[in-house]
């Protein structure tokens, strides 16, 4: 997809915040860390649109992004982040959830993972409650550029088992915001969404 336009829009804190504008929305979310706001900048091409930290727990709200006046990107708070106090983790985690399991136009979840470690137990539950909720969701490892390419290859066979429903591996995108690997197969995942729920006139 040809990007003409990214910004930012708003920080969301609360459901009164989420944008009115009737568009599709493509959601980041992936625990602390991951790369959620560095895979938002390198598939727009962009540095420093959404912010991003070597310090885990950068992004504390919804952060919408409007791209070429047709859909938005939402970047997520991290989840698992031990070092934040339990009562603000749960309060994220209502905050997250209710959007999530609320929020009509949401046509996408880009769930990322870190490729050089295998999913954790929050990842599992993430990617089961997206399905329990039918959730389109596509499954992107990140950092795969820190890797050896035998590495790569074997930690996408055991992610994929790991979130594999009812004996079925899941798919997953190797991603590399570093060297920009992936990004079309993600884009076009992201095309397919945004055109079946709002197909160009
Ligand atoms: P929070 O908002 O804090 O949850 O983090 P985030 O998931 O948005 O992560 P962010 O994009 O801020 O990236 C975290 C760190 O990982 C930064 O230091 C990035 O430069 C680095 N990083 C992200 N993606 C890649 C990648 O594909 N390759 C490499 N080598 N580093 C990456
Ligand atoms: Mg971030």
């Amino acid at each position: 997809m040809k990007i003409t336009s990214a910004e930012f829009v708003k920080s969301a804190f609360s459901e009164k915040d989420w944008p009115r504008a009737p568009l599709p929305e493509v959601a980041f979310l992936g625990r602390s860390n991951v790369g959620k706001s560095s895979l938002i900048n390198s598939l727009l091409g962009v540095k420093g649109l959404a912010r991003t930290s070597s310090t885990p727990g950068r992004t504390q709200a919804l952060n919408f992004f409007l791209i070429n006046r047709r859909f938005h990107f939402v970047d997520l708070p991290g989840y698992g982040y031990a070092r934040v106090p339990k009562s603000i983790r749960e309060e994220w985690g209502e905050f997250v959830t209710a959007y999530l399991a609320n929020r009509e136009r949401l046509v996408l979840s880009i769930h990322i993972l870190d490729s050089r470690h295998d999913p954790t137990q929050l990842d599992v539950q993430l990617s089961e409650w997206l399905s329990a909720h039918g959730r389109p969701a596509l499954r992107v490892a990140t950092k795969a550029d820190k890797l050896s390419r035998n590495e790569l290859r074997r930690n996408l066979r055991r992610a994929s088992e790991v979130l594999g429903a009812a004996g079925e591996p899941a798919r997953l995108v190797a991603y590399s915001a570093v060297t920009g690997a992936g990004r079309d197969e993600v884009w076009r995942a992201i095309s397919e969404a945004v055109a079946v729920s709002h197909p160009p006139r």
